[in-house]
């Protein structure tokens, strides 16, 4: 390794472990496969497909589509006309192979008192008695179910007892609100809910039925009435956090039944471990079109309206378990661990499908990674040997900020890889990464990828890709990455642009849920011919990838996506505000955070009243996540004549930068220096 200033002159080899037995060894058989991935991806892929099940060996039609607008509709097909199940390939074909008593996952709870195991014939059953019972009450191939679960085997046995019976799965994570859970259940007209009482992420209490109760109620009022809710009965069999126990008042320093209340709706409500446990354990899988609907996952669109992201079983199986295998250079043995909520596309490709898909062990985990104390990941990989473990750049920022300690008390040398996603990582974070945690001999893997994506698109291959630090490296099978201009011109060899795709590959979205026109125009319309991912990159001289972050209306808070204008609806309504524009502004550990202009209506006052109120209304109607970190009282925003707010002079403001090019096009000019000297003292 030379050291060098730039991150672009530092080169990490893979390391020899890794190599050693790696899926893929060479940077030469990386371009071999890619390129067969590319010129003839029927050859590559149907090679894949033989290693799972389809219903009587029968592969349709491998691949067709259209990726090009002005010739007509958009659309991807991948092996239709074969029939398979992605429950049975990820469960009943390992049990049905002799692999039934292996793990499935080590489940770590919040306290780490609370922890348990569940093998894969295990996990079969009770997928299957769940599967009966939703079929007793009259769910169908095709329906759509939304789940809205903690970190814990019923949420995993949920998402797969769903795709047995061929219905939708509409995961919608744990931390948003009733508002948004509303939004998800309507849009997908889900009818039937799976739920739990409640969870606790660290000392905090989330009440997840009693926002799934306020949820329903919303969604009653906009005409879709959720007839069922199956709700786990979660919190009475967890630690209560025994730091909020004061042992010198008398109570227990460890309380393990929380009398957590939770209201009872009988017509609607039922407990699952009631319903399902008398259901039979045998279950026949509804055999699908590799072309069916397997879920949907709602993701933030620049329209502010989240967009119902939808997969299908048989493109989007091959592609899990393909980059799950090659990514991580996943082989049987190892212990992998993702962070990842499933409430995300990370947890339903790397903590289901992915792993199980492989017939591998993992580690799930309901909890947060300062939780009881600032080494519990290191402690989780310890105690179960990880070898492989994912997570985001937000997670190690934060944890760095604790220094090396809370690493060197545990024994972490069973890491061979680790992976980060979510957003880019900075260099600082990746060397910490490699070094402390990696103790310098694990591959880092920096992996792009989106929720339309399926699964990484862009990522090193741990045992054939020297890395540089910050940058996801090189495209993966079956990816085309072109770097296009504003004019829609491929910019050859070095140079910056817009990341786009030139042809599918199995694991890509196939439509917007009810709203094909929107897939069409937000993916395929800017660059006829490509699928445009909303991202700008930059291909250095060696051919190394560095994404360089959305250049559309969105932002990343801590690897999750937002778009302003979602913000700025939530912000105008609160009665007093007349107008909103939000912007992101760095931030050391979240990545990005947000800084919001506000503009009020006549004689309001800027109390801290209604910043606190301002600041609520987002959290209420996206989730605690999405809270502003700056509010600065506008008199007025830079707008051009045309009406369009000039969003990059805010982007400069909220940094202090006075650089703000040329602002002679907007209709007032002196309010950007206005705003300038307005700076809120926080900021
Ligand atoms: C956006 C997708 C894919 C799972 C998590 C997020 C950003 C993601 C990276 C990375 C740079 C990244 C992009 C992308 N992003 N991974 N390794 N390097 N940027 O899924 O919510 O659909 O967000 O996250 O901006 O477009 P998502």
């Amino acid at each position: 390794m030379a050291m060098a200033n730039s991150a672009e002159e530092l080169v990490f080899n893979p390391p020899e472990l890794v190599a050693k037995n790696a899926h893929c060894s060479s940077m030469e058989q990386y371009r071999e496969m890619h390129k067969e991935s590319i010129k003839d991806p029927e050859a590559f892929w149907s090679k894949i497909a033989k290693e799972f099940h389809f219903e009587n060996n029968s592969v349709g039609k491998f691949f067709e589509y259209n990726f090009d607008i002005t010739k007509g509709p958009i659309f991807i097909q991948w092996m239709k006309g074969s029939r398979t199940n992605i429950c049975y390939n990820c469960l009943d074909r390992h049990v049905l192979a002799g692999k039934g008593d292996a793990i499935a996952f080590y489940w770590e709870g919040n306290d780490p008192a609370d922890r348990n195991s569940v093998t894969y014939a295990e996990l079969l059953s009770e997928v299957c008695q769940v599967a009966n019972f939703l079929k007793s009450r009259g769910v169908a191939a095709g329906d759509r179910v939304a789940i809205y679960m903690p970190m814990i085997k019923e949420l995993v046995v949920a998402m797969l007892a769903v795709a047995r019976i061929g219905a939708v799965h509409n995961i919608v994570f744990g931390g948003y609100s009733a508002d948004s859970l509303c939004d998800r259940i309507v849009d997908a007209g889900a009818e039937v809910l799976l739920c739990a009482d409640g969870v606790w992420r660290g000392n905090k209490l989330v009440h997840l039925k009693e926002i799934a109760d306020e949820a329903m109620k919303m969604c009653s009022s906009r005409g879709v009435e959720v007839r069922l809710n199956v709700v786990v009965r979660h919190m009475t069999r967890v630690t209560h956090p025994a730091s909020l126990h004061d042992t010198s008042n008398g109570h227990p320093a460890k309380k393990t039944h929380f009398d957590h209340q939770v209201t009872w709706n009988s017509d609607v409500d039922v407990d699952w471990e009631t319903a399902t446990s008398s259901s039979s354990s045998e279950c026949p899988v509804v055999w699908l079109d590799s072309e069916d609907p397997l879920f949907m996952l709602y993701t933030s669109g620049s329209t502010g309206k989240p967009k119902g992201v939808l997969h299908t079983v048989g493109g989007y199986m091959l592609y899990a378990a393909t980059t799950f295998k090659y990514s991580f250079n996943y082989h049987p043995g190892d212990v992998y661990f993702c962070t990842a909520d499933i409430g995300w596309i990370t947890g339903h490709s790397y903590v289901t499908y992915g792993p199980l898909l492989n017939g591998a062990t993992s580690v799930l985990f309901e909890g947060v990674p300062t939780y009881p104390h600032t080494g519990r990941f290191w402690e989780i990989i310890e105690r179960y040997k990880v070898s492989k473990f994912y997570t985001a750049p937000t997670a190690i920022r934060t944890l760095m900020k604790y220094g090396d300690e809370p690493v060197k008390k545990f024994d972490v040398s069973s890491l061979r890889v680790l992976g980060t996603v979510g957003e880019p990582i900075n260099p600082e974070a990746w060397l910490w990464y490699h070094r402390v945690v990696g103790g310098g001999n694990a591959a880092i893997v920096d992996t792009f990828w989106q929720t339309e994506t399926g699964g990484h698109v862009i990522t090193p291959l741990p045992g054939a890709t020297p890395t540089k630090p910050g940058s996801a490296c090189f495209p993966f099978f079956g990816i085309s990455v072109c770097l296009l201009d504003e004019a829609g011109e491929e910019i050859e060899g070095e140079g910056e642009g817009y990341l786009v795709f030139r042809q599918p590959w199995p694991g890509m979205m196939r439509s917007v849920y009810n709203n094909h026109q929107r897939f069409q125009e937000t993916y395929f319309q800017k660059f006829p011919g490509f699928y445009t991912t909303g991202d700008g990159a930059r291909r250095d001289k060696d051919g190394y990838i560095w994404v360089t972050g959305r250049i559309d209306d969105m932002l990343n808070v801590s690897g999750h996506l937002l778009s302003t204008a979602q913000v700025e609806s939530a912000l105008v309504e609160v009665e007093q505000v007349a107008e909103a524009a939000a912007v992101a502004r760095p931030h050391p550990v979240k990545g990005e955070c947000l800084y919001c202009f506000v503009t009020l209506k006549q004689g309001e006052k800027f109390t801290e009243e209604l910043v606190a109120d301002m600041k609520n209304k987002v959290r209420s109607k996206i989730g605690p996540f999405a809270q502003p970190d700056y509010l600065q009282l506008a008199p007025g925003l830079p707008k051009t004549r045309s009406g369009k707010i000039m969003r990059r002079v805010l982007r400069k403001i909220a940094v202090g930068d006075r650089d703000f090019g040329d602002i002679t096009t907007l209709a007032d000019p002196t309010v950007v220096e206005l705003l300038f000297e307005n700076r809120p003292a926080n900021a």
